[in-house]
């Protein structure tokens, strides 16, 4: 009997990023991620976790090796398919709340009136029905986060790339996003790859953790996180949740350590 692999999703080789014009930012990475999966990115600041989600998202060249998405190569060229949610988003301030979102409809190709209509839904769904006309500056940074987040998912990108996006936000704001994330993830099934700096952030929301050491950044080892695929039934202070944080803890404490010797050293 023949066991079939899972279908591919992001797959990353031999990957080599220099910024000029000396700074190694990744060598040789590798990584297969298995279609339709979370995976959540941890690792120390500088390690390249953010070129790799540029790489990936085709905004950001590469001197050597091969990325592809589901078997596509990715070699600069952005599409929507494959989104960034960045920590900060940034909207159209010249354009309200709903029509944000609208506006990425449309660029997908989606007709005016049922781009406003999809974008009406998603406002209602989060409960923002009073920021729908609000422009951007008039809204609190958690809403600004929650219309861009709303914004990627409802463009329905294949691969959706967190850079992390809800650092900066208060407790309330960050678990609601979670939960849209996550939901979105369990219904589409679609790719998501995670970076958080938030070891408990990242065993919650992610199937498997990918740790990535000190600068220049290789994959340190991945770690699965067996726990059910409805997240938001499981508490965050459940033993099992806790006992993978605290091995994902322990693991990531030496690289943070050498990196901050790193920065040290070269002063950056
Ligand atoms: N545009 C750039 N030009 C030069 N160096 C860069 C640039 N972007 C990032 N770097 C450097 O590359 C390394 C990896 O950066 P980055 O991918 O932002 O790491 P992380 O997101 O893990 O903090 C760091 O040393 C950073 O200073
Ligand atoms: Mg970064």
């Amino acid at each position: 009997m023949t066991t079939s692999l899972p279908p591919a999703g992001l797959s990353v080789r031999h990957l080599h990023k220099i910024y000029p014009p000396d700074i190694v930012a990744l060598y040789d990475v590798n990584l297969e991620l298995p279609l339709g999966e979370f995976t959540a990115i941890i690792g120390p600041s500088g390690c390249g976790k953010t070129t790799l989600l540029k790489i990936a998202a085709g905004i950001e060249t590469y001197q050597q090796g091969a990325v592809a998405f589901a078997g596509e190569a990715i070699a600069g060229n952005p599409s929507w398919k494959r989104s960034v949610i960045y920590q900060d988003v940034r909207l159209f301030p010249w354009l309200s709340a709903q029509a944000n979102i609208a506006f990425a409809l449309e660029s997908k190709g989606i007709p005016k009136a049922e781009a406003q209509q999809q974008a009406r839904e998603w406002i209602v769904r989060q409960g923002l029905e009073a920021y729908a006309d609000a422009y951007p500056a008039e809204l609190s940074g958690g809403t600004r986060q929650k219309i861009g987040v709303c914004r990627v998912l409802a463009s329905q990108p294949d691969l959706v790339l967190c850079d992390e996006p809800f650092s900066a936000l208060d407790w309330n704001a960050r678990e609601s996003l979670q939960h849209d994330l996550l939901h979105y993830w369990y219904e589409q099934r679609k790719s998501v790859l995670f970076v958080t700096h938030n070891v408990e952030e990242a065993v919650y929301l992610a199937q498997r953790v990918v740790l990535m050491s000190a600068r220049p950044g290789v994959i340190k080892e991945i770690v699965d996180v067996p726990l059910p695929d409805e997240r938001w039934t499981v508490r965050r202070d459940s033993p099992q949740l806790l006992d993978i944080a605290r091995y994902v803890n322990n693991h990531i404490a030496d690289e943070v350590r050498k990196a901050q010797l790193l920065e040290q050293e070269l002063g950056y």
